[in-house]
């Protein structure tokens, strides 16, 4: 008796899980189906930002110490990949390119990244060493942009980074001629299982073409959302090593 009361509590268990993940199932199908991708409906796509402010009294006279309080925030929200920016490079022509990057460190010098050296980004900054760089984080309602000259970290810092990766990124780095046309994928996994038997028991050696840049920043302005469009911005520029602070209208 006990035992046929369970069998069917269980079945009434199972077949409510059934219904949920159907029913969480076709929410998910409607969802994704709800909207037509009309011309006015693209128009309509916007929010109104809320979440805080950005006065002249709040921020720091120092733009890094101001940067280093929005990223903390940042992290402290626990914002998905928060180091998470853009950036922007010229080549000699003028013409402009963008890719995301991860941040990986800064201080009183400047913003840290690290990348192949011969990628598009790099024969850019090679040609035209200025570049701009931008993090959005939407859930806090804040952007940043940075703008300055580039130029290559220290060697050591280089090597000491790239042996902190895991030894798979490391082995992916050596691997990939980054930004090149290569005839198909195989040939990038041919290339990994070969370099990882070459160092199953030894360090990867840091390739020549693989390093950090520097961005040393000449201008920097934060970006909060405000209600109706009126955003605060306000912007550092550095004149002669001092910081000049202006506020932009939204
Ligand atoms: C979330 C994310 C993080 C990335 N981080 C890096 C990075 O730190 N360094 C890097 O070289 N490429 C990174 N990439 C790949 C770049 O966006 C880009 O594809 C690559 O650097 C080649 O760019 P280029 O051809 O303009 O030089 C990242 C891409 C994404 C989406």
């Amino acid at each position: 008796m006990v035992l046929k009361q369970a069998v069917s509590l269980l079945k009434v268990l199972i077949d409510l899980s059934f219904r949920k993940i159907t029913y969480n199932f076709k929410k998910t199908k409607t969802y994704f189906c709800q909207m037509e991708l009309t011309k006015e409906n693209i128009q309509n796509l916007r929010q109104d930002y809320r979440a805080a402010k950005l006065a002249e009294d709040d921020i720091d006279q120092n733009p890094i110490t101001q940067f280093g309080k929005w990223f903390k925030e940042a992290v402290d929200a626990k914002l998905y990949e928060p180091n998470v920016m853009t950036l922007a490079t010229a080549d000699l022509s003028g013409k402009p390119s963008s890719r995301i990057l991860l941040l990986k460190g800064f201080d009183e010098n400047g913003f840290v990244f690290f990348t192949n050296y011969n990628s598009k980004k790099g024969k850019d900054l090679q040609e035209n060493p200025q570049a701009a760089m931008q993090f959005f984080w939407p859930e806090l309602e804040r952007q940043i942009r940075i703008e300055g000259t580039i130029t290559k970290v220290e060697e050591a810092v280089s090597t000491a980074y790239f042996h902190s990766r895991p030894k798979g990124s490391q082995i992916g780095a050596t691997a990939s001629p980054q930004s090149t046309v290569i005839p198909n994928r195989e040939v990038l996994e041919t290339r990994v299982q070969e370099l990882t038997e070459t160092y199953k028991d030894t360090e990867v050696p840091r390739p020549e073409h693989w390093g950090g840049y520097l961005l040393k920043p000449e201008h920097i302005e934060f970006w909060q959302g405000r209600p109706s469009r009126l955003h605060d911005r306000i912007t550092y520029t550095s004149v002669n090593g001092v910081w000049t602070i202006n506020r932009l209208a939204p």
